[in-house]
């Protein structure tokens, strides 16, 4: 692949990026896919709860997949991008993105789309404010030059 073909991360700001740890990693020494789940878990719920304004729960992932391995010691950035609300739900279009610390190459690892619903503080579903998407602005602006 040359540099022009190579693939870039999406030009917002990350929900969480973090390093790939020996605690996170198999006996192959690759970081495991549940340890990369739950980083897309919290980063797509940080965002529902922005959207939500109040607590929400995890309740389906769709089109999980698992593309390139991640390393320990690698930089993970995680993006998230609002497909769609329903009455009570978000569709969260979740990527987990990898860069060797040293390099500057970035490659998409992992894609899904993960639904969350705004629950109240007994834990049943909610309808979304009215003005949900309204900090969306905040949360997904474009990184700075
Ligand atoms: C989230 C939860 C409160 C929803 O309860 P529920 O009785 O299904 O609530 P509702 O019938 O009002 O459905 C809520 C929304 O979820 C959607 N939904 C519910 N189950 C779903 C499923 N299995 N797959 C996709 N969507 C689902 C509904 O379509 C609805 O969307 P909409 O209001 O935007 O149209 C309940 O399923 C729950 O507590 N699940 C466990 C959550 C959890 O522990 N997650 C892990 C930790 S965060």
């Amino acid at each position: 692949m040359t540099p022009l073909e190579r693939e870039l991360p999406p030009d917002v700001l990350p929900m969480i990026r973090t390093i790939a740890m020996p605690a996170d990693a198999n006996a192959n020494g690759d970081i495991f896919g549940g340890w990369l789940m739950s980083q897309m878990d919290l980063a797509g719920g940080n965002l529902a709860q922005r959207i939500a304004h109040g607590r929400c729960a995890t309740v389906a992932v769709e089109a999980m997949s698992f593309i390139r391995p991640v390393r320990v010691g690698d930089e993970v950035s995680v993006y998230c991008q609002l497909v769609s609300i329903g009455r009570t739900s978000m569709n969260i279009s979740i990527e987990a993105w990898r860069r060797e610390r040293s390099e500057e190459n970035d490659e998409r690892v992992t894609k899904a789309v993960f639904k969350f619903v705004a629950i109240d503080s007994s834990g049943r579903s909610r309808p979304l404010p009215p003005n949900a998407t309204a900090r969306l602005s905040a949360a997904s602006r474009p990184s700075s030059p």
